[in-house]
Formats: structure tokens, sequence, C-alpha cells
């Protein structure tokens, strides 16, 4: 019991630690960029940044955000993070820790950026019960992920194809629903745009996406 829970702490993925600068390279090429930069338009304050991988967010912060705390636990891509924090558009901090035990104080954030890392966290409740606590009342959170798509067929295809994928893609799941489970956390969806991220005229598993604005309730009951 005591090594599974140790098991599902740590986070270790080298394979998909070498390969997701590459695979994040075609995507900015065809378009990744301008969706972080869309992401990150209305952020300010204080920030903490979820799964931040290798900190391909970093250079596009606004100059209204203080400071991002960015929150990564493969060590590899951590190490890229670091060296990534060095060219920031904005002072960043980088700090190992999972998304469901965040190493950050209650109440201290204006914002909680979520990009491409709701589809991985292994309990994705207890992750955004954690953005809720360390935001401010009112606080927002900024997501930018691939989702299950709306349309039956495409979605019995991410499915299938789901059975193979986590192992390839660091634990990735192409299934979640995580504009819902945002909802389901007490988050309101301020606004998201949904749209197909077609890659060279491919329409990959991963290619129905949401940018969104959520808001943390004013009160304390999240
Ligand atoms: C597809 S990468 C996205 C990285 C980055 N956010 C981006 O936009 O390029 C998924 C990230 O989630 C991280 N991750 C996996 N499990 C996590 C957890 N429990 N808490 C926080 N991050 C996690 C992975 O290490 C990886 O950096």
């Amino acid at each position: 019991m005591t090594m599974t829970v140790a098991r599902q702490r740590k986070v270790s993925h080298p394979f998909f630690a070498r390969i997701y600068p590459k695979i994040n390279a075609v995507a900015e090429a065809h378009g990744a960029i301008e969706h972080r930069q869309e992401l990150l338009v209305e952020v300010s304050g204080l920030v903490v940044e979820i799964g931040a991988g290798a900190g391909s967010n970093f250079r596009h912060y606004p100059p209204e955000v203080d400071r991002v705390i960015a929150v990564e636990p493969e060590p590899r891509l951590r190490a890229q993070a670091e060296s990534a924090a060095t060219g920031a558009s904005v002072p960043v901090e980088v700090r190992a820790g999972r998304a469901e035990e965040l190493p950050v104080a209650d109440g201290s954030a204006d914002a909680v950026v979520a990009s491409l890392v709701l589809c991985t966290i292994a309990d994705v409740p207890k992750a955004l019960a954690e953005a809720a606590r360390v935001l401010r009342a009112g606080g927002r959170l900024f997501f930018y992920e691939h989702i299950r798509s709306a349309d039956p067929r495409f979605a019995r295809k991410q499915r299938i194809v789901n059975v193979v994928w986590p192992l390839l893609g660091g634990g990735c799941n192409l299934t979640r629903d995580s504009e819902q489970a945002i909802k389901d956390a007490g988050f309101t969806i301020e606004h998201a745009r949904h749209f197909d991220f077609v890659i060279k005229g491919r329409t990959a598993p991963s290619a129905p996406c949401v940018i969104g604005v959520a808001r943390k309730a004013t009160s304390d009951v999240a």
C-alpha cells in the first residue's frame, strides 16, 4: 500500500521528457505559440503554473505578471524549465511538486495556469481543489487543454487510441472532459474557445482543444 502510494507520487517519464520538446516544437510551429499567447494574455499578479513541463509558457507571460511559481514533478522536464526560466519575460521560480499537493500557500495566487496538463495529472479533482486552495477569492484559472471530442464518433476513436496513448505520452489521456472537471470543482467558466488544432491538415486524436478562463467562487467554498 505504502509502495503504491509512493509510486503514484513519483512522476518519472524519461522517454517523454526527451521527446516532448520535439513534439512541442512541431506544435508551436503550427499554432501552439499563438495558443499560449491567447491563454496568457489576461494573466496578472502572482501566478502558479502547474505541470510547467519544459517551461514553454515562460516567455509569453505579459508584464502585468509579478512572479510565476512553476511547479513540475518530472525531474528532467523540471531541469529544462529551470533553464527556460532564465529567458523568461517575468521572474519565474521553478519548484518540484505535483498539482495534487502544491507547494504554495493558501489564497496566495491571483492566477493558476494549466496548459496541456489536466490530460496527464493522476488525480484531477484533487489538483483542481489544490488550484482553488492556492487561489485568492475571485482568482482565476487559465486553461489550455486538449479534450474529449463532443463528436461521439471522434470520441470513440479517442477511446480506442487511448489504450496505448498514455504509454507513449507520459501518462497523457485523450478522453478527459477537463472543462467539465473544472466546473465540477466549483469554478465558473468565464469564457472558453473550442477548436480543433489541425496540424499539416491532420486531425490528430488530440486535436479537440479548449482555451479558457474560470473564476474561483468569491466565498471560500469552492
Ligand atoms: C504534455 S506536458 C505539458 C507541459 C507544459 N504545461 C506545456 O504546456 O508544454 C504534461 C506535463 O504534466 C506534468 N505532470 C504529470 N503529472 C503531474 C502531476 N501530478 N502534477 C503536476 N504536473 C504533472 C508532466 O511532468 C508534464 O510536464
